[in-house]
C-alpha cells in the first residue's frame, strides 16, 4: 500500500480535474472542461502532463467508482449564464465540451473493460495518472513479466510506451502499412529490443528460435537488430550461401511436393507412388551400378509394353517420356537421331511396325506376338528408344534422378489408366524447371545443422529469383514447423517465424500459379496461425496490403502494429477483421506519421498510437528511402 498523503491527494485532485459530467446518453458521456483547463499540458510537481485531448482517456469519479472513458469528438459551446454574459470578456462565452465514450471501470484489480455503472451529471472528470493510463494498457501481465520499450504516446512524448515480453511474443503478430510508413522498422526495432534484452542470456539461446524471411535483404546486415545471429544469403544467380539439407528430408513427400508445386488431389499421390518407386530402387540396387541395372531392364520393360498398345493417342505421349528419360543419341556427324524415326506407324490400320515398306508392314507389327521371333517384343529391341534404355546413366543429381523416376511413373500409371498425364505433367515440368534453382540456393549433405549453433536465421532472398523467393519460405517454414510439433518435447520449446513483405508468399490473390496450389501454400500458413500456438509456433508478418493477404490469417493474429493505411480496401479490411479497433483509431490511420502506428491486441487492452523510437544506424534495417539530393547536387 502507497502511504496515505492527504495533501498530495488533495493537489493531485485538484490539478487533475478538469472538469464535470453535463450529459450522459447511453454509453456517450459529455464532460465541460473547467476554463482554466483550457491548456494542451499541466504542470504537476515538476513533470509536464498532457491535458486532454480526442484520442486520449478520463476519468469520472461517482462516489466510488472510477469510470473510464475515451474522447472521441469535442466542441464548443456559448456559455450562456447571466454572469458570463455581462460582466465577461468575450473570448470567455465559449464552454468546451469533451464527448466521450465509456469503456470500462478500475477495480481493486485494475482496469476491467465494460460498463457497469454509468456517471451521474455533475460527477467530476480527471485526467488519468500514469498509473493508471499503464493500467488501462496492461502492458504487462504480471509485476514480474519483463517489457521492452518501443516508443512513446504519439499524442505526448514524456508518456514511454512499454510493451510485456510474454504478451507480445506469445502472440501471432501483424505489421501493416503503406509502403515507406516504417513497417520494417518497427519488426525491427521489436525484435532488437528483444534480443538485446536478452543479449548473453544462455536459456533464451538454448530455448528459443527465430526464423526471418527477408525478402529485401534488409536484416541480413552484419549488426541489423543483433550481431549474433546466423545469416544465408540466397542468389540465383551466382552462389552465395546455400542452405544445408539432407538428402533424405529432400525425398520426403511435402518438400518434392512444394518443389514441384504438386497439388493435393491428382499431384501428390502421384509423387508419393514415384517416392515409393524410388526407395524400392534405393533398397533393391543397394549401390549405384546395381540401381542403373534394374532402372534400365524396368526402362526396356516398359518400351515393350507400350508399343503393345496401338492407340496413337496414347502410345505418342508414352514415347516422348521415355525420350525424355534415356540419353540423346547422336548420329556420326554429331546431329541428334529422332528416336522416332525408328518406329513407323500404319494409319490404315492402326499399329507400329519398323520401318521399311508398307506392303510388308504386318510382317514387322511391334504389338503381334505370334510373328516369327517377336514372341516376347523382340521387334521392339531394334528400336532407338530400346537400345537408348539400355545405355541408361543415373544421373549424380539426386533430383534428377528422381525426374526420370517421376517420367518412369508417369509411363506405367498412363499405361494402366491410373493418371491423366496432362494432370501429372505440369508437376514435373514445374519440378525440372525447379532443379538449377535448387542446386544454387540448396547444399546437400549429411548431418547437417540448419541453425549452425545460432538461435537467430536471416534467410535473405533479396537475389533470388521469383519461383525461389516463393518455394524456400515455404520449405522452411514448413520443415521448421513439421520438426517443431514433431519433437514436441526434445526440440526448442519455442519457435518465432517472421516474414517482412508477407505478401509475397501470403497473397489471396495471385495469377501465376494454379488456384490448388495457392490454397496448398496458404494452408501451409493457415495451420501454423491456427494451430501454431499449442506447439509455441508463432508468427509474425509485415505487409502493405492486408486486404491481399488471406482473411483466415489476418484475422487469427493476435496483435496489430498498424501504420499509415491510406487505400480504402485496406481500410475496410483493417476495420472489418481486427475486431481490437476503435473508432478513433481506424480514422487515424490515413494521416500517421513515418514511424507512428495504432497498437491493438492482446498486448495493451485497449488501443493505442504509438511513435516508435528511433534506432541506432548499425542496428536499422537497410531500407533508407534514397535521398536525391545527395545523388543530384553538383
Ligand atoms: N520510427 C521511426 N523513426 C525514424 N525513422 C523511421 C521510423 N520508421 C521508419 N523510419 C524511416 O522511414 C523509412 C521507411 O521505413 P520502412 O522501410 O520501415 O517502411 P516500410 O513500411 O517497411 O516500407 P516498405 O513497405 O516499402 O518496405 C526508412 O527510411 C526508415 O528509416
Ligand atoms: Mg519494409
Amino acid at each position: 500500500m502507497e502511504p496515505f498523503n492527504n495533501d498530495a491527494i488533495i493537489s493531485e485532485q485538484s490539478i487533475f480535474r478538469i472538469g464535470e459530467v453535463v450529459s450522459i446518453s447511453g454509453r456517450e458521456v459529455k464532460i465541460a472542461v473547467d476554463k482554466e483547463k483550457n491548456l494542451p499540458h499541466i504542470f504537476f510537481y515538476g513533470q509536464l502532463i498532457k491535458n486532454v485531448s480526442v484520442g486520449s482517456y478520463l476519468k469520472i469519479l461517482n462516489g466510488f467508482e472510477m469510470l473510464i472513458a475515451k474522447i472521441e469528438t469535442e466542441f464548443i459551446n456559448q456559455d450562456n449564464t447571466q454572469e458570463a454574459v455581462n460582466y465577461e470578456e468575450q473570448g470567455h462565452h465559449i464552454k468546451r465540451v469533451l464527448c466521450a465514450s465509456l469503456i470500462g471501470y478500475m477495480s481493486t484489480s485494475g482496469f476491467v473493460k465494460g460498463v457497469k455503472t454509468l456517471p451521474l451529471v455533475g460527477n467530476e472528470a480527471y485526467i488519468l495518472n500514469t498509473k493508471e493510463f499503464s493500467s488501462i494498457h496492461r502492458f504487462v501481465q504480471n509485476d514480474d513479466d519483463l517489457t521492452i520499450r518501443l516508443g512513446t504516446l504519439s499524442t505526448d512524448s514524456q508518456i514511454v510506451v512499454s510493451l510485456g515480453v510474454q504478451k507480445l511474443f506469445s502472440s501471432h503478430v501483424g505489421i501493416f502499412g503503406n509502403t515507406g510508413s516504417g513497417k520494417s522498422y518497427t519488426l525491427a526495432q521489436i525484435y532488437h529490443r528483444l534480443f538485446d534484452l536478452f543479449r548473453g542470456n544462455d536459456n533464451f539461446k538454448a530455448n528459443s528460435r527465430f526464423l526471418f524471411i527477408d525478402f529485401n535483404g534488409e536484416y541480413s546486415g552484419e549488426s541489423v537488430m543483433t550481431g549474433d545471429k546466423k545469416v544465408y544469403k540466397l542468389s540465383t544467380y551466382r552462389p552465395i550461401n546455400k542452405i544445408p539439407m539432407s538428402q533424405d528430408s529432400v525425398m520426403d513427400l511435402d518438400t518434392l511436393c512444394i518443389f514441384a508445386s504438386a497439388t493435393e488431389k491428382t499431384q501428390r499421390p502421384f509423387i508419393s507412388r514415384a517416392l515409393n518407386l524410388y526407395h524400392w530402387l534405393k533398397d533393391k540396387g543397394g549401390n549405384k551400378d546395381e540401381m542403373q541395372n534394374i532402372f534400365r531392364a524396368m526402362l526396356c520393360k516398359n518400351i515393350k509394353a507400350i508399343f503393345t498398345m496401338e492407340d496413337k493417342s496414347k502410345v505418342e505421349p508414352l514415347l516422348e517420356y521415355i525420350v525424355a528419360i534415356v540419353p540423346p543419341k547422336y548420329d556420326e556427324d554429331g546431329f541428334d537421331v529422332d528416336l522416332r524415326e525408328s518406329v513407323s506407324y500404319h494409319e490404315t490400320h492402326k499399329y507400329y511396325y519398323l520401318p521399311g515398306d508398307r506392303e510388308s508392314a504386318y510382317k514387322r507389327k511391334l504389338s503381334d506376338r505370334d510373328l516369327d521371333g517377336n514372341k516376347n517384343g523382340e521387334f521392339v529391341e531394334s528400336t532407338h528408344y530400346y537400345t537408348q534404355a539400355k545405355e541408361y546413366q543415373i544421373p549424380d543429381d539426386f533430383i534428377r534422378f528422381f525426374i526420370d523416376i517421376l517420367y518412369l511413373q508417369l509411363v506405367q500409371d498412363v499405361k494402366n489408366s491410373r493418371a491423366q498425364n496432362d494432370h501429372i505433367h505440369p508437376a514435373i515440368e514445374k519440378l525440372k524447371s525447379m532443379v538449377r534453382n535448387i542446386s544454387m540456393v540448396l547444399d546437400f549433405k549429411e548431418n547437417v545443422d540448419f541453425w549452425d549453433k545460432s538461435n537467430i536465421v536471416v534467410v535473405d532472398l533479396r537475389m533470388a529469383n521469383q519461383d525461389t523467393k516463393k518455394m524456400i519460405p515455404l520449405l522452411l517454414c514448413h520443415s521448421a514447423y513439421k520438426q517443431h510439433t514433431q519433437n514436441k518435447d526434445k526440440a526448442t520449446p519455442y519457435l518465432n517465424i517472421v516474414i517482412d513483405e508477407a505478401h509475397n508468399i501470403l497473397s489471396y490473390q495471385s495469377t501465376r500459379e494454379s488456384e490448388s496450389w495457392k490454397d496448398y501454400r496458404l494452408e501451409v500458413f493457415e495451420e501454423i496461425i491456427k494451430e501454431g500456438r499449442k506447439f509455441g509456433v508463432f508468427m509474425t508478418i509485415a505487409s502493405q496490403r492486408p486486404s491481399d493477404i488471406s482473411s483466415t490469417i489476418v484475422s487469427q493474429l493476435h496483435n496489430y502494429f498498424i501504420h499509415r493505411l491510406v487505400n480504402d480496401e485496406d481500410l475496410t479490411k483493417v476495420a472489418k477483421t481486427i475486431s481490437y479497433l476503435d473508432r478513433i483509431s481506424q480514422e487515424s490511420l490515413p494521416i500517421l506519421p513515418t514511424g507512428a502506428c495504432v497498437v491493438a491486441g492482446q498486448v495493451v487492452e485497449m488501443p493505442l498510437i504509438i511513435q516508435v523510437d528511433k534506432m541506432n544506424n548499425k542496428h536499422k534495417p537497410d531500407n533508407e528511402t534514397i535521398n536525391l539530393l545527395d545523388y543530384w547536387k553538383v
